[in-house]
């Protein structure tokens, strides 16, 4: 058989994406946002999100068809997240998918949004070894996982106790008068200031928290130290050196996420890490990672940017795994898991 060729539909926050796969093949990855209209509330509305997808979800079926130069009637599966995700927006892209399958007659496979953003790099860099370490860093989940098989075997070796990473990126932007995401104009910001101007803490790296939670993550205590540093500046009438404060916050986060990664790769003994998730695009997080895992042997598999954050090709590529392998379909009653 011909490496399967899969549509994939993403909605479980705020972008509405469908991809087009044959195998580890992109041919269209069409995502549509609705960020622009969740900016004045800073952060993501459930309720506009869901209806925005409804909106976006079919033209970017039919952009994403164009572009592959596809027709729906040739597809061998649909990939669709089931979750986790907002309830509301992951049902808009399930009932789409769910609505294709039953009227074209095609597998549809309801698949974990979080195992999609690991899958992705097989895109851009084919077959993955296994095992593998991979760090999940994304705006609702920050782990360290063992890659067993990427269709069915993943072990969580620790996650964070309290902020998604991503998370804590949002927060300080919003702290610092900066706009929603955080992510990406906080990585613009840190470029031009100073990483070590602020000595920020780095979360879990005492002697006893590298005993107990040697792999688990912690950035609500960081979060809670920009905020201090900053209102302590802002009472004293001193102005606030955004790019110095925005370098030190960012300089925290990855020095922890990829110190504990390189530490995962050692303690498995696995030569492969990869890394995966919205903020997997930081180019801080990217540069120290290839610093620290080429000091230490182990290879390092990063995503091109643009796949690091959510959209429909991680999941049709996962779905491509999935029915390589033969495994079963879900039903045409699989319902959302918010917190698959
Ligand atoms: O994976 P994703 O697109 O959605 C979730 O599944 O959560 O991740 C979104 C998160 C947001 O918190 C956003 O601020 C962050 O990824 N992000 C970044 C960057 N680009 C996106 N964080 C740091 N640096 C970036 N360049
Ligand atoms: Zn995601």
């Amino acid at each position: 058989m011909s490496a399967p060729l899969v549509l994939g539909i993403e909605s479980s926050c705020d972008e509405t994406g469908v991809g087009i796969v044959r195998g580890h093949e992109l041919l269209a990855n069409e995502v549509a946002s609705s960020v622009e209209q969740h900016v004045r509330y800073g952060g993501v509305v459930p309720e506009i999100a869901s209806r925005a997808h409804l909106e976006a979800m079919r033209p970017a079926l039919e952009r994403a068809l164009a572009t592959a130069d596809v027709d729906l009637t040739e597809v061998d599966g649909i990939a669709v997240t089931a979750g986790p995700g907002l309830m509301g927006a992951l049902v808009v892209g399930l009932a789409s998918a769910k609505a294709l399958a039953a009227s074209l007659n095609k597998p549809l496979y309801g698949l974990n949004h979080l195992v999609g953003h690991v899958a992705v790099d097989l895109l851009d860099h084919g077959p993955l070894p296994q095992p593998c370490a991979a760090l999940l860093v994304s705006g609702g989940h920050t782990s360290l996982l063992l890659v067993n098989d990427i269709t069915g075997d993943i072990t969580e070796l620790g996650s964070t106790i309290d902020d998604a990473a991503g998370e804590a990126y949002d927060k300080v932007a919003r702290l610092l008068g900066l706009a929603y995401p955080g992510g990406p104009v906080i990585d613009k910001a840190a470029a031009d200031g100073n990483p070590k101007a602020i000595a920020f803490p780095r979360g879990l790296t005492a002697q006893k928290d590298l005993v107990k939670r040697r792999f688990d993550y912690s950035f609500s205590g960081l979060k809670t130290s920009v905020s201090r540093w900053v209102e302590t500046r802002r009472r004293d009438g001193e102005d606030v050196p955004i790019n110095d404060v925005a370098a030190s916050f960012q300089e925290a986060v990855c020095d922890v996420l990829t110190a504990k990664a390189v530490d995962a790769c050692e303690h498995l003994g696995v030569s492969d890490l990869l890394i995966g998730g919205g903020v997997a695009a930081n180019s801080r997080l990217r540069s120290l990672l290839e610093e620290r895992t080429a000091a230490r042997g182990i290879t390092l598999r990063r995503p091109r940017p643009g796949l690091c954050t959510d959209n429909g090709a991680m999941m049709a590529v996962l779905g491509a795994e999935v029915i390589e392998r033969g495994l079963r379909p879900s039903s045409l009653d699989i319902g959302a898991n918010s917190g698959l």
